[in-house]
This record gives C-alpha cells, structure tokens and sequence, in this order.
C-alpha cells in the first residue's frame, strides 16, 4: 500500500536528487521559467570573471534543436574565467571522483587548453584537471577531478589561448551517486527514500505532470535519449527543469529499490490551476484540440511500449535498449490526470485515451482521477466517470487539518464494496496553522494510516505529499524531507512513513485492543492496526497515542497462531516542539499482553512467529 509521491516541487530535481553538481549546465534557462526575474536567463549562474575576454550567448548550428543556446567565449588575452556558482554552491567531499564533461568547439580550428578548477570562498583551488579543445564541430570531452578538500565550491574554466570557444552541457557529477548510476542520484538522498521501501514511485507530477497551459504538459519523450537532446522546460512552481532527471532515470531508480514505477500523463487537459502563459487554448478549462489527441493518445501508448516493449522488435522497446536498459520495465501501473477539473472537456478525452489504453494493454492498471478534494464537484463527477467507465483505480488527494483527520478515521469504512474501481490516496498531509511538519501531523498520519491499513482491501496504494524540499527553495510546506546541499533533514512524518513501509503487511488482522478509557474523545485519539507479513510470518501491531498523556491498553492476539516471547518494539515520541528519532529496543510479549502507550507516540512491535530467531 505505502509508495512515494516524487515530484519536481522545491527543487526536488535539480539541485536535488539529480546529482548534476552545475546549474544552468545548457545555457537553457529561459526568461518565461520565472516572470520578473531579470537574471533569469541563458546566463543564469554563469559569470565571466577577468578582462579581454568577451562572453556571450548564440544560437547559431547548436549541438541540438532542442538546445539551441550555447556559449561563446571570445579570448583576446588569456587569463579570465567562466564560472558557475551550482546550485547554492558545488559541495565536494574529499577523495571523491568527479566526471566534468563538456560540450566544445574551436570554430577557427585553433586548439585551446582549458584549465578547469574547484575553487572554494578563499581562492583555494580543491580540485583540478585540463583538457585540450581542438574540433571545430561539437565534441565531447571528458576528465575526471579529485577532490582534494571538503569544502564548498564553483567552477572556474580558464581558456590558456587567445581564440572563440563555444561551450555547452557543462557536467560535472559525483562518481559517487545512487547504486553508482551515471547521470545519476544523489547518494543520501535516494537512500532516505529508499529506506520508507516504497512499493511504488509515482513521478513527475502532481500540477508538474499536467502542466501550467497546453505548451506545458509534460512530454516523457522530450525526457529520454541522450542528455544534449532532451528538451528542458519551464516549471511551474517557478523554475527550470533540464529533464536529466527524465522517465529513464524515474524507471531505473524505481526498479533499484523494488518499487513499481507509477508514470502520471495529463488527461489532455493542462492544470485546473493554469494562467495560460501566452497559451490561450490552455487555460483552466482548455483541453488538447481534438485534431491533436490522435498524436497525444500515440505518446501514451508509445510509454507503454517503451516501458515494455521488445528491445528488438518495438520501435520504443528499441529506445529503451539503446538507452542502456534491453530488459522491459515490466510497467503495470499508469496515471491518467492529476486532481483535474471534472468538465466535459476533461471527460472527452479521460475515455479517449482510456479506451485507447484498455484495447491496446487490458492489463494495464489505469489509475484515474477526482478532482483535488475529499469531496464537492469534481469528486462526485469523478466517481461516477470512474463508476461509467470501471476505471481500476482513482487517484484521491486531500491536505487536511488534523481535526478532519481524526474526525474520518471511518471515511473508507464507508465505502461502496460493490465498487469496481479502487483507491488510490496519492496525494495527502496533515496541515496545521503555519503549515509546519511537528509530531502532531505526524501522529495525525500514523493515526489516519491504521486507518488506510484496516481499508486496504479498497485502498491500494498511498503516498504522503510533497515528498522533497530543498532548503531556501521551497515553494510548498510542509514537506517530508528537507535538504541542503550537504545534509538531509527528514521530519517526524517521514519516520512514520518509513516505519509503515517497512513494517507493511499483506493481510488485516482484526485487532482486539481494550483501553481504559471509553471516552470517544479519547478513543479516536488512539489507533491500532495489527498486520501479518506472510513472506515472513511476523505479525506486526502499530498503536498511536494522539493524547498528551499515557495510556494503558491490551493487546490480545489470540487467534493469530504461535509467537515468540520477545519482540522488537521501535517508538517514536516527543514533546510537540521536539523532532525526535525512533528508538528501538525489545519487550515481552504474549497472546495477551498490556502495554502503555507514551503521551504523543506511534509504537510498532514486530512479532516473530514461534521456532524463528
Ligand atoms: O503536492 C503539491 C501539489 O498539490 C501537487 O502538485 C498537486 O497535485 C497538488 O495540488
């Protein structure tokens, strides 16, 4: 049941878990990625330091069409430096190794040595190396820097001749990334998320998914290929995406941590929250004109072949193989809009491209969408689009108060059995005044998840949102895990998360616990759900205390077969203003058992069946 939600919100992407250590490595930011921002632009983060060197930005002969800026260095005397502050700073860690790559040419045909350096605040030089440019049509080249201090950086790169030089996809990437990927994850980063072992990654959006206006919807395969030829973009939440982080990457990070990839494509309609920016058709009620959804209908289907498809035989299975990955994906699941207004406009083309999708895959597990909220138009209009066409499963979203938390522990109980299509609660938080993540939102979840786990044979799947922010960048709060450049900072909801991640099960065991107190205010302050994880027989009790005082439960577990005595217990509790860790230790436990739960707590006892260590 418990994925993880990935969108680029916050810096998510770049400067976050894509590891790229440039910014603005392509010259491609763009004036529109941020209105008002006059040095948004080509040169953003890129300064000439020095005289008698010129530096500008040209369009002509690019290495690519889709990255058409490039930049020109003119050098009349040696000795200035083109630099790049990173993103808040190039963070190396010493002894590590570090691939610069760099696109170049000499349009005269002169050779030109460039000297490329790591120079921290105080003009000490932590890393080094040179290459020699001397193609007059574009060539990459490549040299590895070690680190030789810790320390926080920019690049600087120093031509050594007089001469034009044009410079594009400027890299520079830790050798040291996730499961050592090229073009590949930040370390620490993907490791946090890989600890909650989600059992799905939904990417790339949220609004990113469906786009700011038509011209923004996210196209996957402007996001595949080779990284000089994928096609940036806008942002919506302000900035600018390189698409380095691109469906192949979200495809293989998922399978190297076991988690089912969830690709979310917009429903022909761009986001309910659109200002159009200059796309007039594609305002909040816009839809792709029908003369085009053939070709956007194709995309779709070209991602399923893509994903899947026969390295040999499909034109995208192809794709894929070329691209490093001959093996199918195996994709079961795929997203078809994300929280959209529920008009005609939207529903015309959500079946166009659902019946596309159900004759050509019946397998596929199409989760569709109702609307941003637990309730009001677009969820009922959704639900019964949903009902009309037996979608397999809709995507729910709520941000929610603690009281409405707690006051609809029941909200699936009530759900229609009968239903054919199934729950997915992709996006959900607990909001308090000042949108801050604490302990209370944090037992708030752990509480609302006993809930999801007791309704798991309609809720299948569940993901906290946002997932990433980094710090000084955030357009959202709150999120799961905050960042600098060097530390990751995870917040109280995230140990929740990854405390029901990794003690999932696949069967409900109705659970008998007995408290001291009858009161109702007090009751739905408490919550348990008791699971068993058959691949491992261990049986796994969570209990939450959203009170700020202890209380006295049991625990009976009659019924659920032999156990033994001891138990591993992690709790996770605090004051309001703490954050604090989950501490683990063991306790005793048997068929029944008392227990105390500690003011403001999520405490998870995993039980192993009887006769295992
Ligand atoms: O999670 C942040 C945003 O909230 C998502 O992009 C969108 O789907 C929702 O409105």
């Amino acid at each position: 049941m418990l994925g993880a939600f990935f969108e680029d919100i916050n810096y998510s992407a770049d400067g976050g878990l894509y590891a790229e250590l440039i910014q603005n490595r392509d010259f491609e930011y763009d004036p529109s990625d941020r209105e008002g921002d006059k040095n948004w632009n080509s040169t953003h983060s890129w300064a000439l330091k020095g005289e008698k060197t010129t530096f500008t930005i040209d369009t002509t002969d690019p290495i690519h069409i889709n990255n058409p800026h490039y930049a020109v260095l003119n050098v009349e005397q040696p000795g200035a430096a083109l630099e790049n502050t990173g993103f808040d700073g190039i963070a190396l860690n010493t002894g590590e190794k570090y691939d610069f790559s760099i696109f170049a040419r000499v349009p005269q045909g002169k050779s030109n040595k460039l000297q490329v350096r790591l120079v921290d605040g105080k003009g000490n030089v932590c890393g080094e190396t040179s290459l020699t440019v001397s193609s007059r049509q574009w060539k990459t080249y490549k040299a590895v820097i070690i680190a030789k201090a810790t320390a926080d950086t920019h690049l600087e790169i120093i031509p050594q001749s007089v001469g034009e030089l044009n410079l594009d996809m400027i890299s520079l990437f830790p050798q040291n990334t996730f499961k050592g990927r090229k073009n590949g994850l930040r370390k620490d980063l993907a490791q946090v998320l890989a600890d909650i072992h989600p059992r799905f990654i939904r990417f790339p959006g949220g609004c990113v998914a469906h786009g700011d206006g038509l011209k923004n919807i996210y196209q996957w395969k402007n996001t595949v290929g080779p990284l000089e030829a994928r096609k940036a973009q806008r942002n919506l939440w302000g900035y600018h995406q390189s698409m380095g982080l691109g469906y192949f990457e979200y495809f293989q990070f998922c399978e190297d941590i076991g988690a089912e990839p969830l690709p979310v494509l917009a429903a022909g309609v761009p986001c309910q929250n659109s200002a159009c920016h200059g796309d007039l058709r594609g305002g909040q009620q816009g839809g792709i004109p029908m003369s085009e959804m053939g070709a956007y209908i194709q995309d779709i289907l070209d991602l399923i072949e893509w994903a899947n498809g026969d390295a040999k035989k499909t034109k995208w299975g192809k794709v894929r193989a070329e691209a490093g990955h001959p093996k199918p994906f195996n994709l079961k699941y795929i997203g078809i809009g994300n929280e959209d207004l529920i008009t005609d406009i939207f529903e015309e083309r959500f079946t166009m491209i659902f019946n596309a999708i159900k004759e050509k895959y019946p397998e596929m597990i199409v989760v569709g969408t109702v609307g941003p909220f637990n309730e009001g138009t677009d969820y009922v209009e959704g639900w019964k689009l949903a009902d009309k066409l037996g979608i397999p499963m809709v995507d729910e979203h709520y941000y929610q108060t603690p009281g409405w938390f707690l006051n609809n522990q029941d909200f699936y109980d009530k759900y229609d059995r009968s239903k054919k299509t199934k729950v997915y609660l992709g996006e959900y938080a607990t909001h308090i005044p000042g949108r801050k993540a604490n302990i209370e939102t944090a037992l708030t979840e752990a509480l609302y998840l006993a809930a999801l786990e007791r309704n798991g044979d309609v809720v299948h799947m569940t993901s906290y949102a946002p997932l990433l922010a980094k710090e000084g960048h955030t357009q959202w709060n709150p999120d799961l895990i905050y960042f600098n450049n060097r530390e990751v900072k995870p917040t109280t909801g995230y140990y929740v998360q990854k405390l029901y991640g990794q003690n999932a099960g696949n069967e409900y065991l109705p659970s008998k616990i007995t408290l001291d107190n009858r009161d109702d205010q007090v009751r739905k302050r408490i919550a348990a759900s008791i699971v068993r994880d058959s691949a491992s027989g261990d049986v796994i009790v969570k209990l939450v205390n959203l009170l700020p005082v202890e209380v006295n439960t049991n625990v009976d577990l009659s019924g659920i077969g032999a156990i033994q005595s001891s138990a591993k217990r992690t709790v996770l509790t605090g004051k309001p203003a703490d954050t604090p860790l989950p501490v683990e230790d063991t306790m005793e436990v048997a068929e029944k058992f008392d227990y105390q739960l500690p003011a403001y707590s999520f405490t998870v006892i995993r039980i192993k069946k009887a006769n295992e260590k």
